[in-house]
């Protein structure tokens, strides 16, 4: 599929998982490719918070784990996304999914996917781009205070609606994230790998430069 230059509907039927530290961009590349290629995003973190925010059973139990930048126990995530992805007809980007070996294998179980491509950054970097990252409460946009600042302050881009600071994006929490990254996902990319899905991508530099390495892959599908 050559997708490099305008939008190409055979895009759509990739399956593609994201795969990356808190803070390597998966949100906001998941987000280019939405917009630019017409892909169905699944993300479990945008999910759960909408759970939480809405107060639903899913959000009361899940609350406590992403405060604590715990994972959220498998079986509520499990549940979620079996029925995301049963729903589809088409390809999609998951982003935050799988996260740990046995939610891999659930996957595996319900579709094959085509690659995983995994986003590598400095763990130096990561703790800057959380700490001063701002998410719009109504579109999920994502927006750093440096890198990547809204046009007015506070306020959303793409909706105008206002912007807040996630509750698991303070130092500590965020540290926390990193070592369960490291104990639960980090094994993840050896497991892609063997199974020769894996793509690596470099996480550094402009959004811009990251969402062309990224379709470059995908046009290797
Ligand atoms: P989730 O929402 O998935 O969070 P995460 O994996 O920790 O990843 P982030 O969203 O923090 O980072 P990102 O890689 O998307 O980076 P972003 O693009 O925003 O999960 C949250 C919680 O939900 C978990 O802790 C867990 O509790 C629960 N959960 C979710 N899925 C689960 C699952 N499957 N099982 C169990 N529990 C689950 O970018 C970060 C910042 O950097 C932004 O400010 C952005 O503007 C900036 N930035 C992006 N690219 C660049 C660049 N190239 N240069 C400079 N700045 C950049
Ligand atoms: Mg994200």
């Amino acid at each position: 599929m050559v997708i490099s230059g305008e939008p190409d509907s055979t895009a759509m039927d990739a399956k593609i998982v994201l795969l990356g530290p808190p803070g390597s961009g998966k949100g906001t590349q998941a987000a280019i490719l939405k917009e630019r290629l017409g892909f169905t995003l699944i993300s479990t973190g945008d999910l759960l918070r909408e759970a939480v925010r809405l107060q639903t059973p899913l959000g009361i139990k899940a609350k406590e784990f992403m405060d604590a930048g715990k994972l959220v126990p498998n079986q509520l995530v499990v549940d979620l996304i079996t029925e995301k992805v049963n729903s589809l007809n088409s390809g999609f980007i998951l982003d935050g999914f799988p996260r740990n070996i046995d939610q891999a294998e659930v996957l595996e179980g319900i579709t094959e996917i085509d690659v995983a491509i995994n986003l590598d950054v400095d763990e130096d970097e990561l703790v800057d781009r959380l700490t001063k990252r701002r998410t719009c409460k109504e579109c999920n946009a994502v927006f750093h205070l440096m890198f990547k600042p809204p046009a007015n302050e506070g306020v959303c881009d793409k909706c105008g609606e206002d912007l807040y600071q996630r509750s698991d994006d303070t130092e500590m929490v965020v540290r926390n994230r990193l070592k369960v990254y490291h104990d639960n996902t980090f094994p993840l990319i050896q497991h892609y790998e063997a199974k020769g899905k894996l793509a690596n991508v470099s996480g550094r530099g402009s959004i811009e430069d990251i969402y062309h390495r990224m379709v470059r892959v995908i046009d290797t599908l």
